[in-house]
């Protein structure tokens, strides 16, 4: 078969190196890509938003499959797309992508269908909102209703640092149309977790549990990112939780998104929390994580290709999803100053020298003249198994300690504080 996959972070590096493994796969492309991704794939410089050009390109080239794995080509309707030119894709049409998109479209839909999750009222008027948190107090939680690289949500402590993030939203336009409307919720607690899942439209098989580290420095300090590094399985995760969320949360949504008339197929992405009262959804997802796809996908035993043609026929629940015994850890490797403002450029050293039982996903650089160097605020994702958490974690250290360029920023927490 000849794949096509849609982005160009570690996230792909990683399911094009799954994929290559796949005997199926007899000639794998990815768009735009990056340097190392180059190692697995051929790449194609075509921007991951660019549904025409896409479209175009995998019609011209003959593509059996194609992956569409970021949020911003899913919520535009890519698969659409593809799907109306006869070319297979995986992921949700936009009328699913949307349970990512819109955060009021996805607490409208946990309400309707009695899914847990945290208390919320959805604002279109600046005035309305204030006056809401005035009303509720602190501590709150303020999101911007559409996509905002993950930015766009403000736990508050204080009904000002609320007020605040209201005006910057709805007044000074901070996250453009995506903060036109507000979402003000009841602030959870309790230990957060996530689970990916595969979804046919109608089965839902989750992946191992992970977890990942938002916030740029040690201790869970500083600027929200993309992700800082990530694990799996999470040690918070029991068999008994896992019931619970399966009951209450995975299969009920699947459920709900049929009923709506906008069947789910591809990854959706449960962030929980493990709330005294319940586990309950922070947020969804319509796509894998990035970085917990890094782990998961090294976990993986079962071939890649076949999970997606199932999401995509229908088939999943014939299909018998392994994993490795063990855990796996993801340390990313990031720009000094990430993720407000970094340099590019720099050149990449040591990597000749990681062990051959670590793999090194790249999420930002760009191979000039046999060199590779930095070309994003997240770099590079180094990932390790172990017996366990903290040998994964350990082994993951280990892998990344000869890679440097100047101004390198890691944490050096990963793995270590998923109690809090
Ligand atoms: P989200 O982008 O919705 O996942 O939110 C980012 C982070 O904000 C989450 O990972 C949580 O740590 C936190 N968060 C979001 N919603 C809530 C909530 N209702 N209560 C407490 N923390 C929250
Ligand atoms: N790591 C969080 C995300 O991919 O949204």
């Amino acid at each position: 078969m000849k794949v096509l996959v849609v982005g160009g972070g570690g996230r792909e590096h990683a399911i094009c190196w799954k994929l290559a493994q796949s005997p199926k796969v007899t000639e794998l492309y990815c768009a735009p890509g990056n340097g190392g991704i180059g190692q697995v794939a051929a790449c194609v410089p075509i921007g991951a938003t660019d549904i025409e050009g896409m479209v175009r390109w995998a019609k011209e080239n003959a593509m059996d499959f194609v992956v569409v794995a970021p949020d911003d080509p899913l919520a535009l309707g890519m698969v659409d797309a593809l799907e109306a030119a006869g070319i297979r894709a995986f992921g949700p049409r936009a009328n699913a992508a949307i349970i990512e998109a819109s955060k009021a479209f996805s607490k409208e839909l946990m309400a309707k269908y009695h899914i847990p999750t945290a208390k919320y009222r959805t604002f279109t008027e600046e005035q309305a909102a204030l006056d809401y948190i005035d009303a509720q107090g602190a501590p709150i939680v303020v999101k911007a209703d559409g996509l905002a690289l993950g930015k766009g949500v403000t736990v508050a402590t204080t009904v000002e640092e609320a007020r605040q993030a209201v005006r910057e939203m709805m007044e000074d336009g901070k996250f453009g149309a995506s903060g036109s409307t507000v979402v003000i919720e009841e602030c959870m607690t309790g230990p957060e977790v996530t689970v990916l899942a595969f979804a046919d439209g109608e089965t839902v098989v989750p992946m191992l549990s992970s977890q990942d580290h938002k916030r740029a420095y040690d201790g869970n300090q500083g600027p929200n990112t993309g992700g800082m590094g990530a694990f799996c399985p999470s040690p918070n995760y029991t068999p008994e939780i896992a019931r619970r969320c399966e009951e209450t949360i995975f299969r009920p949504t699947l459920a709900a998104m049929k009923a709506e008339g906008r069947p789910f197929n591809g990854v959706i992405y449960f962030g929980l929390m493990l709330t005294p009262d319940g586990p309950k959804v922070v947020e969804y997802n319509a796509r894998f994580g990035d970085p917990e796809t890094q782990p998961l996908l090294s976990m993986l035993d079962t071939d890649l290709m076949d999970i997606f043609e199932a999401c995509v026929d229908g088939t999943l629940g014939q299909m018998d999803i392994r994993w490795k015994d063990g855990a796996a850890c993801c340390l990313v490797l990031a720009s000094g100053g990430y993720p407000l403002s970094y340099q590019k450029g720099y050149p990449i050293s040591g990597l000749e020298q990681v062990p051959e039982w670590a793999t090194v996903f790249h999420a930002g650089t760009k191979l000039s003249n046999g060199v590779y160097t930095t070309n994003g605020g997240r770099v590079l994702g180094v990932t390790a198994t172990g017996d366990n958490l903290n040998q994964a974690v350990a082994r993951a250290y280990e892998a990344a300690s000869p890679i440097r360029w100047t101004d390198m920023h890691y944490r050096t927490d990963i793995g270590k504080v998923w109690v809090d």
